[in-house]
């Protein structure tokens, strides 16, 4: 069980949030979303090669005061819990200090998704307010960092990351993540480059940090099909999470995340979908600088777009978009985590399972 999944599953499926969990399962549009994924800038100081939103970095922008009001907007729309993440680097923007004040003071679950860089200006707010803080590593040496996580100098700033993350297990009031995505990368001299053989290494510096959980994820395409890793591979990461599960205690965790369940079960990248409407959709969605879209899948996505939050108020865009531009039998044919989600809801909406389809829901809405 994530972090994640504890905080916005327990903030989302309080009885409070059930009677928009219940419109959403009867297929009609939801008064407002009960998650928000929120990319507060599409700036990033560091350049991955690898990057998901590679492409979409360094556009548009909220100013500090649009930002501001915009987290404001979350508190009287009802959100429970915001996820702070990117397209670009959300702790970059200097609102969102400021963000975290609003959103954390009103109450609302705070999830943060950080290159880790700029932790100690934001060391304050992050202590106080977010429910979880987790930080891409990927690496657990600084050489592999370099590779895979340089600066837009090309430099590894690992160790400066590392004593962030230090710095915010002294103090953090909410859980600590140490994030480690699966790489690898053909050179153009033929050599293959790859972070595998450093889990074991990283869950040991995760622990030794302080960080509450270390999680294992497999990597995207630029199309979000999981990208499938040589078995010699997938058996050395194996090997070496049995040998860090010595680590894991009531303070420490390993986490798993279904997209290496995945890769284990070669299911292959295609996961086809019936449906024709997410009714996920109508209860998590994702404001950028660049757009409002359906869902962090369909970021930067035209085709997925609801509306523009630098100019438009959310409640707006919410009365006036059709979150039903997207068909997911025909939009969504990778892997999608609200898979699980989607069916127990059209289970619920057809009046079938009540209880079993809401435990259904509970356990399959992380991520
Ligand atoms: C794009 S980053 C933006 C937030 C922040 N700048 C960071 O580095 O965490 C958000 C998450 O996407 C993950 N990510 C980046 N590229 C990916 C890819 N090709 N496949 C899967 N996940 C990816 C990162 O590991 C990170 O956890
Ligand atoms: S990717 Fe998943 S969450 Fe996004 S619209 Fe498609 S089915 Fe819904």
């Amino acid at each position: 069980m994530t972090h994640d999944r504890l905080d916005l599953v327990s903030k989302l499926y309080q009885p409070s949030g059930w009677p928009r969990v219940l419109e959403a399962a009867s297929g009609a549009p939801s008064s407002a979303p009960l998650v928000v994924d929120l990319d507060p800038t599409t700036f990033c100081d560091l350049a991955c090669p690898e990057c998901i939103s590679g492409k979409l970095l360094n556009q548009s922008r909220f100013t500090p005061e649009r930002l501001a009001a915009l987290a404001e907007e979350l508190v009287s729309l009802s959100v429970r819990a915001v996820v702070l993440i990117g397209g670009g680097e959300p702790l970059a923007h200097r609102g969102t200090r400021q963000v975290l004040r609003t959103l954390g003071e009103a109450g609302l679950g705070i999830g943060v998704v950080t290159n880790g860089t700029m932790i100690k200006q934001n060391l304050t707010e992050l202590a106080q307010y977010a429910s979880w803080v987790r930080v891409s590593m990927d690496a657990g040496t600084k050489e592999t960092y370099g590779i895979f996580r340089p600066d837009r100098k090309g430099r590894s700033v690992f160790d400066k990351v590392v004593e962030n993350m230090r710095l915010l297990a002294a103090e953090k009031k909410g859980a600590l993540g140490y994030s480690f995505l699966l790489m690898s990368r053909r050179e153009p001299d033929g050599r293959v480059v790859t972070n595998h053989h450093e889990v074991l290494q990283a869950a040991e510096l995760a622990h030794d940090i302080g960080c509450d959980y270390f999680e294992t994820k497999a990597m995207f395409d630029d199309d979000h099909h999981i990208v499938q890793v040589p078995e010699e591979m997938l058996e050395s990461v194996d090997r070496q999470l049995a040998e860090a599960a010595r680590l894991e205690s009531d303070r420490f965790q390993l986490v798993n995340s279904s997209t290496l369940t995945s890769l284990r079960t070669h299911v292959g990248p295609v996961q086809p979908k019936e449906y024709h409407r997410c009714r996920v959709a109508e209860l998590r969605t994702l404001i950028t600088p660049s757009g409002v879209y359906v869902c962090s899948y369909h970021r930067g996505n035209p085709l997925a777009r609801l509306g523009d939050a630098v100019t438009d108020s959310l409640t707006d865009i919410w009365q006036t978009s059709d979150r039903g531009i997207v068909d997911p039998s025909r939009d969504c044919r990778f892997h999608c985590a609200r898979h699980g989600s989607n069916e127990a809801l059209e289970r619920i909406g057809r009046g079938a399972g009540g209880s079993r389809s809401r435990r259904t829901l509970i356990r399959s809405s992380s991520g």
